[in-house]
């Protein structure tokens, strides 16, 4: 393995996982790729939000990232060598089909292929996400999410997909976090498009759902009957911040935002009342729910992927408010019970679909250091406590299968541009040097040890 071997002596905690349990980590195409204007690439939503001034910190871009698009091969053995067994990416949408519709980029695909086949020869499992944000411009110009063509052209995308790779791939995941996109994309702005409109934000949200079902749909013809599918949703458990009546309720509301709103339609085939009813009073979402889309939307999936960051905590007036301390991220308070909770409310409400977490992670300041170490003993606490918490969940009967620690490597961190690093792997951008950190080289422990 490259880099020098920083052994940090964290306590064992005499914890066993099953036998069987996949360590892994993830990625997002857009975040490390690059090579945004080759081999036929058409531009994404983020290629266009980026350029506009004042967006992106620094003004950085995805143009270069992390170069993954030339040095795939040296990160597949970066992810052999660390002793991942999975490995959660992305496949950029405007790499495929360039316009969002019509002809398909086959270098685009044949890049994917490569990849896949370069994991398995590496005897790691891919596991594949369809959609990580970067919807190609042109549909955007068009109207992206707010427009229900959109939610079709994916599943033509998904479909191509499923057919040129559906062999190699065991595990597919739709969209990779819709909430963010209806919030972060549309209600504050801050990701792309871009915009403030609570209005069409929930019209997105129904859109994207939709999406996923024609897509689970449109997949199922090109996959075996093992292959499986599910969404990965991006999951806060919402807690009263006092114990006022007042704090309960709006938290149940908060909760229906955050969760409810994703886990009801596609798992139960209903959006929940609470929610449908709140919308109403600004957002003309229910006129865009059409008859039958339920049913796509509730299509059977076989996995739920999890990604937990963080709590939120709910006052008397709706607002969040913050209890524990922050990380770097500023929205990111630490709270390693979170997980336990979340996953075992989504055995007590939702029944024992598998589980996999498909994110966690910290962002520490992390500096490459004259030895040539980078010690991010913050993040291996970090991790060490949240595996804990997974390890008590799955003790206490929920069907947990793996985990992906986010992210594999530092990347392009969106709005925050590339100084918040989320990697096990440093990025030295200045060569794009690859130096596992020392929470990499205990997480490869963790994983022969299989427990902490
Ligand atoms: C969730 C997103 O899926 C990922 O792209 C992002 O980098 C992490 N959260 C950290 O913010």
């Amino acid at each position: 393995m490259p880099g020098n071997t920083p052994q940090p002596a964290p306590t064992s905690l005499g914890l066993q996982f099953p036998d069987g349990f996949i360590w892994g980590a993830a990625t997002s195409a857009y975040q490390i790729e690059g090579a945004t204007a080759i081999d036929g690439r058409g531009p994404s939503v983020w290629d266009t939000f980026s350029r506009k001034p004042g967006k992106v910190r620094n003004g950085e871009t995805g143009d270069v990232a992390a170069d993954h698009y030339h040095r795939w091969a040296d990160d597949l053995d970066l992810i052999r060598d660390l002793g991942l067994r999975s490995y959660r990416f992305s496949i950029s949408w405007p790499r495929v089909i360039p316009g969002g519709r019509g002809p398909v980029n086959k270098k685009g695909l044949d890049f994917y292929r490569r990849l896949v086949d370069g994991l398995r020869e590496r005897g790691v499992t891919p596991m594949v996400t369809l959609y990580h944000w970067d919807t190609p411009h042109e549909l955007q110009v068009d109207g992206g999410w707010e427009n229900r063509d959109t939610a079709y052209r994916f599943a033509d995308y998904a479909a191509v997909l499923a057919e040129a790779l559906g062999d190699a791939v065991p595990n597919w995941l739709t969209l990779n976090e819709p909430k963010t996109i209806v919030q972060n994309g549309y209600l504050y702005g801050s990701h792309a498009p871009g915009h403030r409109n609570p209005a069409a934000a929930y019209v997105v949200a129904h859109h994207q759902l939709l999406g996923h079902g024609l897509a689970v749909q449109a997949m199922r013809p090109h996959l075996s009957a093992s292959t499986r599918i599910g969404p990965a949703l991006n999951l806060h458990p919402c807690y009263p911040a006092d114990e006022t009546n007042e704090a309960r309720a709006r938290t149940i509301l908060h909760d229906g935002y955050e969760n409810r709103l994703y886990l009801d339609p596609i798992l139960k085939g209903a959006y929940p009342q609470d929610v449908l009813d709140d919308v109403a009073t600004f957002s003309p979402m229910q006129e865009h729910i059409k008859d039958g889309d339920l049913d796509v939307i509730g299509s059977p999936v076989e996995l739920l992927a999890v990604q937990y960051y963080c709590p939120l905590y709910v006052t008397a007036d709706g607002q969040t408010v913050q209890k524990h301390r922050t990380s770097e991220a500023f929205w990111q308070q630490i709270y390693p019970e979170g997980m336990y909770d979340i996953l075992t409310r989504i055995k007590k409400d939702y029944g024992d679909i598998a589980l996999t977490i498909t994110e966690n992670g910290l962002p520490t300041p992390d500096t490459l250091g004259d030895d040539g170490t980078v010690r991010d003993d913050g993040r291996i606490a970090f991790l060490r406590d949240h595996f804990s918490a997974a390890h008590r969940a799955i003790t206490d009967g929920v069907n947990l299968e793996s985990y992906h620690v986010w992210s594999l490597m530092d990347n392009f961190e969106w709005e925050q541009g590339f100084d918040q690093r989320w990697g096990l792997v440093y990025v030295d951008y200045a060569d794009q040097r690859r130096v596992p950190k020392a929470s990499a080289h205990w997480y490869s422990q963790v994983i022969r040890d299989n427990g902490l």
